[in-house]
């Protein structure tokens, strides 16, 4: 391997650059030779002074986030290495460009003047991963910037340019990209033999802005997430402390943080992200071309899906049935980017771009040309097997066909297109264009370069994805399935859904940005009623006539949710209140079926019995092979579902309370209830893993573990 830090001498200026590509992370052996190559550089009596710059696309652009899951982890060599950089007595001048985040951030503020390229943007995202700077930044940002903005950039993670750097006093010049050698010779030049200007020594900057009530408010509303307190504490000590007890504090805060529940979680869930992308048993093969798109069916899903594919720039052919259809569906889309641009969200040049990128036509014939088919047409078996066997003859040799379907067997449908290589499901979520997840269902004979078109064309347009294999409801709605019929078991049984859904959106015990009843009166519980009348009709679903009574019964009296004003809640705008219709249905449909109605039921039991029933469908998932790892699992419900990042998401949550606890408490619901229905059966990997001492977020396929992804 190449050296990572490197210095040269030009005019009597050090240049030490930085080359560790692809972002020059600040990785352990990046820091060693940082340190020796600042160490060689103070050793040189005649040099006028040091350039710091980076090789590549970028300066520092952070940490290495693997290392913090060394158990002898620590910023100290890192920490100690700016503090002799800021003490050079000659000046140390940091030349930035292309983003400069976090750890990156901090060497260039350990700098004693810093010139940034058009362009450059600058930021702290460590919050992201539940933690604060670690490496004096929580002391030297305010000195730069002033205490409201340091405590905006730490608490939020938001990047700012240049021109913002420089009005806050982050950077001091501003140079083009090609120039920023040579302004750092001369700066150096200019400033040599004067005392340099360390942020160190720098005062707390006066901006008038050292308000930090909105981070007060933001720790007041964040238990469980202790880093906001610690920016808050650490944003105190820069404004009350000098800079040596400052970093003290810092560092006491920043070590706490690493070994806190919501940052391993997060740092988890950074992985998870990552590695579900990386799909076993595709081999080497490369994807198909995906330079066009179509979308069939433009409602609510087909609509952003059209414009998700616009917005990262690929023509799009819009079909609909009819040309009243269409143009509803058209309009439909033009609105919504009229409100992307009016919330400030897209510019009028890209909104203008990302129109003209979009044909609209009627019938199918208007898709034989492109490379890739999303169908979103109503959820009903026979039309979607109908539309598959014409887009197997319409589209195109080679061409994939995709299927947004949310429950129904893509294998079947697969059938009807006589190329059943060529389909794939895309399950997007609603809204399209805005929710980050993708939930990619892989069916038996989706061929391997079909799968890695989509997971490309996926990346292009910003999803996360994850891979499924069929099954009724494939990750997320199969879990959320079971999380519904606790929901509403419990409403018969005497909770409310304002009960139920406090207790899933309280961060104190959970933190979902929704509970289950909001949720659906937000989906529309007609919809959720007829997938689930569906399914029980075909065979496959729960015989037990009280299954999801109250979703169906609602659904017949029109109680569906935001959409006609009344569903679990009754909205007022859209403000919810109690829904005493309702509650009533609730109370009567438990007299009908037999069901015991307490008074209330205790937080306790309630986040126990929407959650636990969730984990253990998900420990059937694995087990079925239908995902490939726990990990991907929890990116289903943190990219989908609102599960709080934070959390891990379902399988991490339930390894933090401990398997053993779970399935205990299982047992226990299926000898209160009864379990006439196996509805408590706990699934044979969680009791295992249970056992052993395991976890369901480390668990995974394939590698000598059962299932067969
Ligand atoms: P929707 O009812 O809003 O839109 C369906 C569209 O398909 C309509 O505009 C209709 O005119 C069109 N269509 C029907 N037959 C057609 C044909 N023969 N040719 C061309 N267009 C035709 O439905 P929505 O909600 O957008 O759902 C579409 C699909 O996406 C369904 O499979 C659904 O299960 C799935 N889905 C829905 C989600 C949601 O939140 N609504 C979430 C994820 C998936």
């Amino acid at each position: 391997m190449g050296k990572l830090v490197s210095i040269s001498t030009r005019d009597n200026v050090v240049i030490l650059e930085i080359d560790n590509p692809p972002v020059n992370a600040l990785s352990r052996q990046l820091i060693e030779e940082l340190s020796r190559q600042v160490d060689a550089f103070l050793d040189m009596p005649d040099a006028l002074g040091l350039v710091i710059h980076g090789a590549g696309r970028t300066f520092v652009a952070g940490g290495d986030i693997a290392d913090f899951e060394r158990p002898d982890f620590s910023p100290k060599r890192l920490n100690d290495t700016l503090l002799r950089l800021e003490g050079s007595l000659r000046p140390v001048v940091a030349l930035v460009h292309g983003t400069v985040l976090g750890g990156g951030l901090e060497l260039a503020m350990a700098c004693h003047h810093r010139i940034a390229a058009t362009g450059t943007r600058f930021g702290m995202p460590e919050i992201n991963l539940g933690l604060i700077p670690g490496s004096h930044g929580t002391q030297r940002l305010p000195r730069l910037v002033g205490l409201g903005p340091a405590a905006d950039m730490i608490a939020t993670g938001k990047m700012i340019g240049v021109e913002q750097g420089q009005s806050l006093g982050l950077i001091d010049a501003v140079s083009g990209k090609d120039d920023l050698l040579s302004a750092g010779v001369a700066a150096v030049k200019k400033l040599a033999g004067a005392e340099p200007r360390r942020t160190s020594a720098l005062n707390v900057a006066a901006t008038g802005a050292d308000d930090l009530s909105s981070l007060e408010a933001k720790v007041a509303a964040s238990p469980g997430q202790p880093a906001y307190d610690a920016a808050l504490k650490s944003m105190i000590a820069a404004r009350d402390m000098g800079f040596a007890d400052g970093i003290g504090v810092e560092a006491e805060l920043f070590a706490d943080l690493v070994k806190s529940p919501a940052s391993r979680a997060l740092r988890y869930q950074f992985f998870a992200e990552r590695t579900a992308m990386k799909i076993p048993g595709l081999g080497d093969v490369s994807p198909r071309a995906v330079e066009t798109v179509g979308v069939l069916g433009i409602g609510t899903m087909g609509a952003g899906i059209a414009l998700a594919a616009a917005l990262a720039g690929f023509p799009v052919t819009l079909v609909e049935v009819d040309q009243a259809a269409l143009d509803r569906g058209m309009n439909r889309v033009q609105d919504t980017i009229g409100g992307m641009v009016k919330r400030g969200r897209l510019g009028e040049a890209e909104a203008a771009a990302c129109r003209a990128r979009m044909t609209g036509a009627v019938g199918l014939e208007a898709l034989g040309k492109v490379d890739l088919v999303i169908e979103a047409v109503f959820e009903d078996m026979q039309l979607k097997c109908d539309i598959a066997a014409s887009l197997g003859n319409t589209c195109k040799p080679g061409a994939i066909i995709a299927t947004n379907t949310s429950t129904l067997d893509v294998d079947v449908i697969a059938g009807k297109t006589g190329r059943a290589g060529d389909v794939v499901g895309t399950h997007f979520f609603s809204p399209a264009h805005i929710m980050k997840l993708l939930e990619v269902v892989r069916g038996d004979k989706t061929a391997p370069d079909v799968l890695k078109a989509i997971l490309a064309f996926a990346r292009k347009i910003g999803k996360t994805v994850v891979v499924s294999g069929v099954c009724y409801g494939f990750i997320g709605n199969r879990m959320a399935e079971v999380y519904m019929r606790e929901s509403e078991r419990m409403q018969l049984e005497g909770a409310t859904p304002g009960d139920i859904d406090n207790v899933a959106e309280d961060p104190g015990t959970w933190g979902m940005a929704m509970g289950p009843s909001r949720m659906l009166d937000m989906a529309g519980v007609d919809v959720g009623a007829r997938t689930v009348i569906e399914w029980i009709k075909s065979g496959e679903g729960p015989q037990d006539p009280s299954y999801r009574i109250l979703c169906r019964e609602m659904f017949a009296a029109d109680l569906h949710g935001q959409k006609t004003g009344q569903g679990y809640y009754r909205y007022e705008g859209r403000k919810a209140l109690p829904n005493p219709a309702t509650h009533d249905l609730a109370r009567d449909l438990a007299g009908k079926y037999g069901v015991d109605r307490r008074d209330a039921l205790s937080r306790e039991e309630i986040l126990e019995r929407l959650l636990f029933p969730m984990v253990n469908e998900a420990a059937r998932i694995l087990e079925e092979g239908i995902a490939y790892r726990g990990a991907d699992i929890d990116v289903v419900w943190t990219n989908g579902y609102g599960f709080p990042r934070w959390r891990g998401g379902p399988l991490f949550m339930a390894d933090e309370i401990g398997l053993q606890k779970v399935v205990d408490r299982m047992d226990y619901y299926a000898r209160e209830t009864g379990n006439a229905w196996g509805y408590w059966d706990v699934s044979p990997l969680l009791r295992r893993l249970a056992s052993e001492g395991g976890r369901l977020s480390d668990w995974e396929n394939g590698n000598g573990n059962e299932g067969t992804p």
